[in-house]
């Protein structure tokens, strides 16, 4: 007798599997759960060794045995966009870009399609937008358009023949959102769609040997619309974001199966045709520093991925005349800021508990490194005092609950970078202090909170 498709309950905001179809999903989304149905060969595959199947002895090996291939990975001529994915595209590797309406995912895309189209085999497959606008966009940045293969498609079998026929060996699929499966049932968009259209296309580039870059939809809080198994079936998974305020996006990694999820990568949109340009200096752009030196500013080293980046640090202290003074931190932990706060009144007897605190990471960076701890602590201070700290310092080091200053990883890189963009004086963790130090940058080590503001009060 032929088995009953089983039935699942998907929840198409966050992607639980429900036993049975509810109002609401646990993660408070109403009237998202949909039925969808599994077929009876899949859902049968699991009680396959109970029916007497069993799998080849002959494919197992230990794992000593196994040589390990280098996968060779090439460039997309976009510094930046090949330091999130560590090192370049792997071939067959399914990378899914999300970023919110404007971002410019289509934008970096296209201008990577372009630039390595003269050396390898692309395809831009776009539902999203017409061959009308592709070309304009690819005009307007100025992009080498002869060897790149375009189609406007929407159903993923007719995309799959078409990468067959030409055989493209890298392919863009502009948007996941926007395929459809014949097979499948329901809307583009909807849960079923999006689950076979990158099974489908996942398994053609791993067989094939085509490395895909998937554009996704995000939803509010920014991760990709459909269910969660779309992310978890890519290899890569990226976001791109605008910085608050500038003409400049960040990519970061959420996943990445062939590399460091903790690379940032910048990009700035050219003001007068929108080109993704990388940043290869990004100190640069969070600094300024042709103001006079003013309370509340101190310049932090912060580490990401594989660089340091310096950050100015502003804070504003002021008299509350409230019960309950406020406190806000933008571009890094609202708790972390609490902590410090607490760290400052226990331990350097600085009566901020009736002080109204904002802090901000100047550029609309944000930053989890906690070696943001003492620059923030000391803008705190400088800020509380009324004094200013002069330009050329810079500081980093975590801040431990007992007042101790604790060293954080890449002492050494960020203090020479810090000397390469002119800084003369760091304070900075005494496990930090490098034995040999060839920099133009004098180093003070500290142990303790009341050692770092001792310090302060001399140079403010
Ligand atoms: P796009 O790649 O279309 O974003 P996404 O695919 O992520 O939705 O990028 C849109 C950006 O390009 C948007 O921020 C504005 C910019 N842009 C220009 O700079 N010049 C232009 O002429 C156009 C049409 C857009
Ligand atoms: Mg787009």
């Amino acid at each position: 007798m032929a088995k009953k498709a089983t039935v699942h309950f998907i929840c198409s905001e966050c992607g639980t599997n429900h036993s049975k179809w509810a109002g609401q999903c646990e993660c408070g989304a109403w009237n998202t759960i949909k039925e969808f149905k599994e077929s009876a060969s899949r859902a049968g595959a699991a009680s396959a060794m109970a029916r007497g199947y069993s799998g080849s002895k002959e494919s197992i090996s230990k794992l000593s045995d196994i040589k390990p291939e280098d996968s060779p990975r090439f460039t997309s001529n976009n510094v930046e966009f090949d330091r999130v994915l560590g090192g370049g595209i792997v071939p067959g590797s399914v990378i899914l870009l999300a970023g919110t309406p404007g971002a410019g995912k289509s934008t970096l895309t296209t201008q990577v399609l372009c630039e390595v189209s003269d050396k390898l085999n692309c395809f831009l497959v776009s539902a999203e937008e017409s061959a009308n606008q592709i070309s304009r966009r690819a005009i307007r940045l100025k992009l080498q358009t002869e060897h790149l293969n375009v189609a406007i498609e929407t159903d993923v079998l007719a995309i799959l023949s078409m990468i067959t026929q030409i055989k493209a060996k890298f392919v863009v699929i502009d948007s996941l959102q926007a395929m459809f499966h014949p097979d499948v049932q329901g809307a583009p968009g909807g849960v079923g769609q999006l689950r076979e259209c990158m099974q489908v296309l996942t398994q053609h580039a791993k067989q094939n040997d085509v490395a895909m870059i998937i554009i996704c939809h995000t939803t509010k809080d920014g991760s990709v619309a459909g269910p969660r198994v779309v992310e978890h079936i890519g290899d890569v998974m990226l976001m791109i974001e605008v910085i608050a305020g500038s003409r400049f996006r960040e990519i970061r990694a959420a996943k990445n199966r062939f590399g460091s999820t903790s690379e940032l990568g910048l990009l700035a949109m050219m003001p007068d045709n929108g080109y993704l340009k990388s940043v290869t200096n990004p100190s640069a752009i969070f600094l300024d520093r042709s103001r006079d030196p003013k309370p509340g500013s101190m310049v932090a080293s912060l580490w990401e991925g594989s660089r340091s980046l310096l950050v100015e640090i502003q804070a504003l202290v002021i008299d509350s005349h409230q019960g309950n003074p406020r406190r806000l931190a933008v571009g890094i932990d609202q708790n972390r800021l609490n902590m410090l706060v607490a760290v400052l009144v226990r331990h350097a007897d600085l009566a901020m508990y009736d002080q109204e605190l904002y802090v901000n990471l100047v550029g609309g960076l944000r930053s989890t490194d906690p070696s943001t701890d003492l620059p923030v602590v000391l803008a705190m201070v400088s800020s509380f005092k009324d004094r200013a700290i002069p330009h050329n310092w810079v500081a980093f080091g975590e801040l431990g609950l007992s007042g101790d200053i604790r060293s954080v990883p890449s002492g050494l890189e960020r203090i020479k970078q810090a000397a390469q963009q002119g800084f003369a004086h760091c304070i900075c963790p005494k496990g930090n202090v490098p034995k040999n130090l060839s920099a133009n940058i004098k180093v003070y080590p500290v142990e303790t909170l009341t050692e770092a503001i001792d310090r302060l009060e001399e140079i403010m």
